[in-house]
């Protein structure tokens, strides 16, 4: 408790390029929330790739039923001490609810977030109704992770945390949505609780790296909320989120298997996946 987080040492810090070359390669790219500076130097130190100050500190660090009562503040703060913890890992922040409703908003808010919070990128919940503000975005030189398929901020109007993208309607939309995103300038795809055929499909269809969370094997990376893979979260776990802490000893020896079980593809095994 006397010492500051210890951080990795002699490691190139990832670029987004980075992640384009590993998804041509192969490499399935490893991601992680969090939400704090020990945290974020226990997940660098691990070889996680991608960690994201998401929204679900709302729910996770807040307390808060979802992660509507968020603030653009809030994220600020916890992308400031995360940020502190890393030396490899690419820094993503979540943008909020109603922190990206027009252009301006969302410019001045992205802006803040990358330069008050250090994030490297910002990362919106999004249809093909947000390309304008994702094109702006990018136009301004922020690169941007767009985030389809369960949108929690839109928890109220799905009527819950359900699995989107079922059936041939809405799994076309998806798909249109995902390329429109992609064609306004998105740099990242992130695909949340749909049908494993469907990710792989949009995963094939897009340039971009798509990072899955309950989305099954076929995309290019994984992401978990680290209280719910180390087992915090109080509660029914998600069925996609394996945890990691059985049989692992500390957090660390579970966020090493977990980067481990990305990489060699051994996670999500089916029974984490969605038909
Ligand atoms: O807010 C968050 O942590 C997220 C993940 C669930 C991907 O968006």
């Amino acid at each position: 408790m006397y010492t500051q987080p210890e951080k990795r040492t002699g490691a190139e810090k990832l670029t987004l390029a980075s992640f384009t070359k590993m998804k041509a390669a192969g490499e399935k790219i490893a991601c992680l929330t969090a939400y704090d500076a020990s945290f974020a130097a226990l997940l660098d130190r691990a070889g996680v790739d991608v960690v994201l100050v998401g929204d679900t500190l709302g729910m996770v660090v807040q307390g808060h039923a979802s992660t509507v009562p968020v603030t653009v503040d809030d994220v600020i703060y916890h992308l400031r001490l995360v940020a502190r913890g890393l030396t490899r890992a690419y820094l993503i922040g979540d943008m909020p609810f109603l922190s990206y409703v027009d252009v301006p908003t969302a410019l001045r808010n992205a802006g803040r977030m990358m330069q008050e919070g250090g994030a490297r990128m910002v990362k919106l919940e999004g249809t093909g109704a947000q390309a304008e503000i994702v094109a702006a975005l990018a136009a301004n030189g922020m690169p941007v992770c767009a985030h389809l398929g369960l949108r929690p901020q839109a928890v109220e109007k799905l009527s819950g945390f359900k699995v989107q993208g079922r059936g041939k309607p809405a799994a076309r939309q998806m798909l249109k949505d995902a390329l429109a995103l992609e064609q306004a300038g998105a740099d990242i795809i992130l695909l949340e609780l749909i049908p494993q055929a469907l990710a792989a499909k949009i995963t094939a269809k897009v340039k971009v790296p798509v990072i899955g969370i309950g989305a099954g094997p076929g995309v290019d990376g994984q992401i978990l909320v680290l209280y719910d893979m180390l087992d915090i979260t109080p509660g029914r776990r998600p069925k996609f989120a394996r945890n990691f802490m059985a049989g692992a000893g500390s957090p660390a020896a579970a966020v090493e298997a977990y980067v481990k079980a990305v990489k060699d593809k051994s996670y999500p095994a089916p029974e984490y996946c969605f038909d």
